[in-house]
């Protein structure tokens, strides 16, 4: 009989917990959902405030949005609700502390054309895992011995350009490709270089165009182009497994036996590698080469930093070949590196979505819900930099305040390239400004977004030789 009762009120306590317990939770949620969502309005049904983000320069809308409502707003852009956030502490809670609340997000098309096993659209170990092995190959220890290589490719572009009227983008981005490649294959795929151009040149006519995929259309050519590309990769990876040599490159660190990827994993993690670095590190280098033209001291100051290396590699046993030492002996090149991409801001922000409700500050982000990091206006707040407008590369010489400047992001998804962009940029410059001068042609002031803001027309420069360099020097 005791045990009977005994039985009883253990039965009757666990059931009367559980109702506490859901009643707790129900409780918690339905005060989470009290909370208001942050200021703003989501504009007209489906199209929200589309139109007033993209027909205009879209820091007009921005900085309109941070007048009116503060440091975190929400709006409705491309049929997707969105917060807003500019400040640095936001940033970090979304892309820092919190990175597990919010996942990375891409349009639909995108992910069919970069490939869905790319290393952006992921979250947890396969991602942890890519990184790892993309990490690998570009830090410091993986690209040091890859220098000469990158200077002869900057030598034999700039060689290209003599004489000649260019579109500064345009050829950047030959360059940023030429090195991304080298970076992921190694010097061993040369023969495969032209191919994997054309297609990929194919494939990014796609990537902003409408998803119909049709004959004809822009898109089902890109998507053509892309299996073309899986295939031409497909080959690379068969010949080197018959060859069983050990690479340096990204592609050997992808092919470990370890690591156990599968071909398609490769090759959408190829792909998604060359995306990612060429067109952002082109539009840095653009840039560069407009403020140096607009700011004559620093490019005095630019030029004399350069020509002491290379006097310094004159007089040493090294002769003219750029070592990774030298890359990082040019403190005024890399501030100037460091202010372009601070004006230039050229991914002005990223899309996250919540994964679940998420209290931020009092405000409510429903689950979700897009919510972007705007760089670029944490990047141009005179509260971090003062005479945000201004281009002033000395501003570097002090250490920014944390969080403040992100142009490769910020936490687990931040730019495992960041280090290779620094060097090829460093490297260009220093034969760029040691033997080359070059004036921009025509109208200069205009901004033009594809999407990334690039100066007009992919600033048209006249190149020349300076008369007391030759080309071999
Ligand atoms: C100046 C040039 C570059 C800029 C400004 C830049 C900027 C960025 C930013 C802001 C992100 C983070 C995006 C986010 O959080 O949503 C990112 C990610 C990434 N970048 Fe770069 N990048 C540059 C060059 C490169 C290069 C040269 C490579 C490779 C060789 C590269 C490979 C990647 C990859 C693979 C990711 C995705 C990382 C992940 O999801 O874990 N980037 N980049």
């Amino acid at each position: 009989m005791e045990f009977t009762s005994m039985f009883q009120f253990c039965f009757l306590a666990s059931i009367s917990l559980i109702f506490l317990i859901r009643y707790l939770i129900k409780f918690y949620n339905s005060s989470r959902r009290k909370l208001p969502l942050p200021p703003g309005t989501l504009g007209w049904p489906y199209i929200g405030e589309t139109f007033q983000l993209y027909s205009q320069n879209p820091n007009v809308f921005f900085t309109s949005k941070l007048k009116r409502y503060g440091s975190i707003f929400k709006t409705h852009i491309l049929g997707c609700p969105c917060v807003m956030i500019s400040s640095p502490e936001a940033a970090k809670f979304v892309l820092v502390t919190r990175a597990h609340l919010f996942k990375p997000t891409y349009p639909a098309s995108k992910e069919r054309m970069l490939g869905k096993q790319a290393i952006f659209f992921h979250q947890g170990d396969y991602h942890a895992k890519l990184r790892k092995l993309v990490l690998r190959a570009f830090m410091p220890e993986g690209i040091r011995n890859i220098v000469p290589d990158i200077e002869a490719i900057a030598k034999d572009t700039l060689q290209s350009w003599e004489g000649r009227l260019i579109n500064t983008f345009q050829e950047m981005k030959i360059f940023a490709f030429n090195v991304v490649l080298l970076s992921i294959f190694g010097k061993d795929e040369v023969l495969y270089r032209e191919d994997l151009k054309r297609c990929y040149y194919i494939l990014e006519k796609g990537y902003n165009s409408m998803p119909i995929n049709l004959p004809g259309t822009l898109f089902n050519k890109s998507m053509k182009a892309r299996e073309e590309l899986a295939q031409i990769l497909a080959k690379i990876l068969s010949t080197r497994r018959q060859m069983k040599f050990d690479h340096n490159d990204l592609l050997g660190s992808f092919m470990g036996d370890k690591e156990g990827l599968t071909d398609e994993q490769i090759a959408d993690n190829i792909i998604g590698v060359i995306f990612a670095a060429r067109d952002t590190t082109a539009s840095i280098l653009t840039w560069i080469l407009k403020y140096l033209g607009e700011n004559p001291s620093v490019l005095q100051a630019v030029t004399e930093e350069q020509e002491a290396i290379m006097r310094s590699k004159k007089e040493s046993i090294a002769e003219n070949v750029l070592t990774w030492a030298d890359t990082k002996k040019m403190p005024i090149t890399s501030r100037v590196i460091q202010e372009t991409l601070r004006v230039a801001s050229i991914l002005s922000f990223t899309f996250r979505e919540a994964v679940e409700d998420v209290e931020y500050e009092g405000y409510l982000i429903p689950k979700g819900w897009k919510v972007l990091p705007l760089f670029r206006n944490i990047h141009h707040s005179p509260d971090f930099f003062p005479e945000p407008e201004k281009f002033d590369p000395s501003r570097f010489e002090v250490a920014q305040k944390p969080n403040t400047f992100m142009p490769f992001g910020n936490g687990i998804h931040s730019c495992p390239g960041n280090e290779l962009a620094k060097l090829e940029i460093s490297v260009i410059l220093h034969h760029l400004t040691t033997k080359y001068r070059w004036s921009v042609v025509g109208t200069q002031n205009g901004i033009q977004y594809n999407p990334f803001p690039l100066p007009q027309d992919g600033l048209p420069i006249r190149f020349s030789l300076k008369k007391e360099a030759t080309p071999k020097s």
